[in-house]
């Protein structure tokens, strides 16, 4: 595999229009540059759970480099949208204050396949996310960038699909330990990494952090830019990671389930101002 599929240098820089960015969006960025950018950290601990597997070790490497290229591609672009803002001075901000538990030895989720799964379902997040990112705005540097990392996303996705099958092979996780293994990280979603990147790219330099305050200024102006179709797509991918039939009956209905869950989230948090 090619350390990345496409390089910074390449991307439109000369189009870049700042009419068209709508002010919400920046803040965004900026933490999901920040989150990125820490994927080395991911890999150590995963070097760490797959100790005896070299051929996987050495995907994650190669998987890290493109993680990383997503969050200097976002930080450039949010450098050049605000001149005061300092990527590598915030990447230390949130370093400062965010661990990722690197020294376990044995996966948090309980099995090898397990941890897959859980990556799995962080690549159908984040690949989500993108395409709705990049659908919501007509910036046509960041809609460029928006497209580049979701397609890499996507592709994550079916490299950690491929090893969690291998996995399962293995270990034999059946479909309720596998569901039960996605919605668990389906619902850390909303724990301090994101809200901690939001602060730590955003916050005045006094201020303190606090969840809630965060993670509710995060997720107004994340969920609002998700329409059906992108919830439909994560609902299918993680009904493939889980072994189930995706773009079944039981599928849509969970996806409809899911987009009413996020949309009323989305307006409660508008209607507090979040
Ligand atoms: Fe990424
Ligand atoms: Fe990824």
């Amino acid at each position: 595999m090619a350390r990345t599929h496409w390089r910074i240098d390449d991307l439109p820089w000369d189009q870049f229009d700042r009419s068209k960015i709508d002010p919400d969006i920046i803040p965004l960025i900026k933490a999901a540059a920040l989150v990125e950018f820490n994927a080395h950290d991911y890999t150590a601990y995963l070097c760490n759970v797959f100790h005896d597997d070299a051929e996987f070790k050495a995907v994650a490497q190669d998987w890290a480099v493109e993680e990383v290229q997503h969050g200097q591609a976002l930080g450039r672009w949010a450098e050049l949208v605000d001149p005061e803002f300092q990527f590598e001075e915030a990447v230390a901000r949130f370093r400062a204050g965010y661990k990722v538990p690197i020294d376990l030895e044995d996966s948090v989720r309980g099995s090898r396949s397990g941890e897959m799964i859980a990556r799995c379902i962080v690549e159908t997040g984040t690949s989500s996310y993108y395409t709705a990112i990049g659908d919501s705005t007509d910036e046509p540097v960041l809609k460029e960038i928006c497209r580049r990392i979701a397609a890499d996303e996507l592709r994550h996705f079916k490299l950690f699909y491929t090893y969690t099958k291998k996995y399962l092979e293995l270990e034999g996780l059946n479909r309720f330990q596998r569901l039960k293994v996605a919605l668990s990280r389906i619902g850390e979603s909303e724990d301090d990494e994101l809200a901690y990147a939001y602060y730590a790219a955003n916050a005045p330099a006094d201020s303190v952090y606090d969840h809630k305050r965060y993670n509710a200024a995060y997720s107004r102006r994340a969920y609002g830019r998700f329409r059906p179709k992108h919830i439909d797509r994560a609902v299918a991918m993680v009904f493939k990671a889980c072994g189930l039939t995706p773009h079944s009956r039981l599928c849509s209905v969970a996806s409809r389930g899911a987009w009413w869950l996020m949309d009323r989230r989305t307006k409660r948090l508008i209607a507090q101002g979040a």
